[in-house]
C-alpha cells in the first residue's frame, strides 16, 4: 500500500544528522524547504520558490498546467538555483489535493481482517474509475473519546448499530507514475508522495484539541481541511484563489496582469490607486472564499455538534495584506496566520521575515518534516 495518507505528527526531536528536502509542485509556483537536524532540533538550512508562469509564457503568480517535461524542466532549475543552494537529493514530494478523492465513509463494526477486504469494495461507490487503477490508503477515524463530548447511551433507547468512519484516500495510478517519473528523471531519492492535506497539518498544526479549519489559498483554488485532535475531518475545494484578486485588480484599474500582481504583492489590501481603494476593488473574490468556508465550517458544526474553534491561512493567498483582518470580520471564530516555520529553528537574520513571508511554504515544510522523520 501506498503510504500517502499520514496523519501522525511526529516526534521532530530525534538525534540522526542529515540534510533533507521537501518538495511541493503547486498550480503556480514550486516551493522547496530543505532542514537537517541539529542537537536535537529541526533546522531550516535553506528554502526557496520557482514561479512556474514564465515556463507556460505567462506571468508570476499565474496558475499552470504544465506538460511534464516542463515540470521536470523547472524541478531541475530549481535544483541547480545558485542562490537556493540545496546540497542533498533525499527527499519527499506533496501531491495536490486536486489528484486525489477522498470521502469519509461509514462501516459496520467488524474485525480489522474483515475491514481490509471490505472497505475496497465499499470505496469503489466514492471512486468514479476501476479501483484496480487506483491506490487506496485508509484510515479508521477514532471514536471521540473526550468524555464532555461523548454520548451517555441511554439504556431505554433502542441501541442504533455501532459504526466505524472511515477515511478513504485514493491516487489515481497515473498520477503516481507522472510523480515518479519527474523524481527520477531529476535523480531524486523520494522516499513517499504525500497528499500535500497532510503536510500542511504537520507543519501548522499544534497538537489542537478542538476543530480547526486550515484554508490554503493558492492560485486558482482555496483549499478547506477540517482538522480535530490531528486527525483530517473533511475537505473542500473552492475554485477561486489569489489569481482572482489579481484579474479582478487588473480589469477595474485597467492594468496588466503583470502590473497588478505587482501591486498585488506590494500593497495587499491595504493600498490605494488613484483614489480606488484595493479592498473595495477585490471584494468579490475573498467574500465568495471567506462564505464557502463559512458553509463549510457550519455544515460540519451542525453533522458533528462541534464549534470549530479557530481559522488558520496558508497558501500564498495568504501573505495577502490586510487579509487577516477582512477574514477575522468574516468569521465568528478566532483567525491567526499559520506560520510554517514555527517549527524549525532558522538563522537569526532570517527570522523576521520568515514569520511574515512564508505562508506558501506549509506544504513543503510539513513534506520536509516528515522526511527528517524517517531519518530515525
Ligand atoms: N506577498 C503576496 N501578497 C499577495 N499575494 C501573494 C503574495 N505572494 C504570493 N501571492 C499569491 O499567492 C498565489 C500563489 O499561492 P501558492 O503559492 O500557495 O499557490 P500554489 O501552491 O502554486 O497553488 P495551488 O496550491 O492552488 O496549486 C498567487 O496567486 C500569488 O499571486
Ligand atoms: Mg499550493
Amino acid at each position: 500500500m501506498e503510504n500517502f495518507l499520514s496523519n501522525i505528527v511526529g516526534d521532530i526531536f530525534s538525534k540522526k544528522e542529515g540534510s533533507v528536502l521537501g518538495i511541493d509542485i503547486g498550480s503556480s509556483s514550486i516551493k522547496i524547504v530543505q532542514l537537517s537536524r541539529k542537537n536535537g532540533h529541526a533546522v531550516l538550512e535553506t528554502y526557496g520558490e520557482l514561479a512556474l508562469g514564465p515556463y507556460a509564457g505567462k506571468s508570476i503568480g499565474e496558475a499552470t498546467n504544465l506538460p511534464q517535461e516542463k515540470i521536470i524542466e523547472a524541478i531541475a532549475d530549481m535544483l541547480s538555483e545558485k542562490e537556493v543552494k540545496i546540497t542533498t537529493n533525499v527527499c519527499g514530494v506533496a501531491i495536490p489535493f486536486a489528484s486525489s478523492l477522498m470521502a469519509v465513509i461509514e462501516m459496520p463494526v467488524m474485525p480489522q481482517k474483515q475491514l481490509e477486504s471490505m472497505i475496497p469494495i465499499e470505496a469503489r461507490k466514492y471512486i468514479p474509475v476501476p479501483i484496480s487503477e487506483v491506490a487506496l490508503d485508509w484510515y479508521i477515524i477514532p471514536k471521540d473519546k473526550n468524555p464532555d463530548t461523548e454520548q451517555i447511551p441511554n439504556p431505554n433507547e433502542k441501541t442504533t448499530p455501532q459504526k466505524l468512519e472511515v477515511l478513504i484516500v485514493a491516487l489515481h495510478n497515473d498520477t503516481l507514475i507522472r510523480y515518479k517519473d519527474i523524481v527520477t528523471k531529476n535523480s531524486l531519492n523520494v522516499s513517499f508522495f504525500e497528499i500535500e492535506i497532510f503536510s500542511t497539518m504537520r507543519s501548522i498544526l499544534e497538537q489542537e484539541i478542538t476543530p480547526v479549519l486550515i484554508v490554503d489559498m493558492g492560485a486558482t483554488s482555496t483549499k478547506l481541511y477540517i482538522v480535530e485532535r490531528g486527525i483530517l475531518r473533511s475537505s473542500h475545494m473552492i475554485n477561486r484563489g489569489s489569481q482572482n484578486i489579481t484579474d479582478e485588480l487588473s480589469k477595474s484599474l485597467g492594468i496588466s496582469i503583470t502590473d497588478a500582481e505587482n501591486l498585488k504583492r506590494e500593497k495587499g489590501l491595504l493600498g490605494e490607486v488613484n483614489g480606488i481603494k484595493i479592498k473595495d476593488v477585490v471584494t468579490l473574490t475573498l467574500s465568495y472564499i471567506f462564505s464557502e468556508s463559512n458553509r463549510v465550517i457550519l455544515a460540519y458544526q451542525k453533522k458533528y455538534d462541534k464549534n470549530v474553534s479557530k481559522v488558520v491561512l496558508v497558501g500564498g493567498g495568504s501573505a495577502l495584506k490586510g487579509v487577516v483582518d477582512v477574514a477575522k470580520s468574516s468569521f465568528q471564530t478566532e483567525v491567526v496566520a499559520g506560520d510554517p516555520f514555527a517549527k524549525v529553528v532558522a538563522p537569526a537574520f532570517l527570522e523576521k521575515v520568515l514569520h511574515e513571508t512564508g505562508p506558501e511554504f506549509a506544504v513543503a515544510m510539513g513534506v520536509a518534516l516528515r522526511r527528517l522523520q524517517e531519518l530515525d
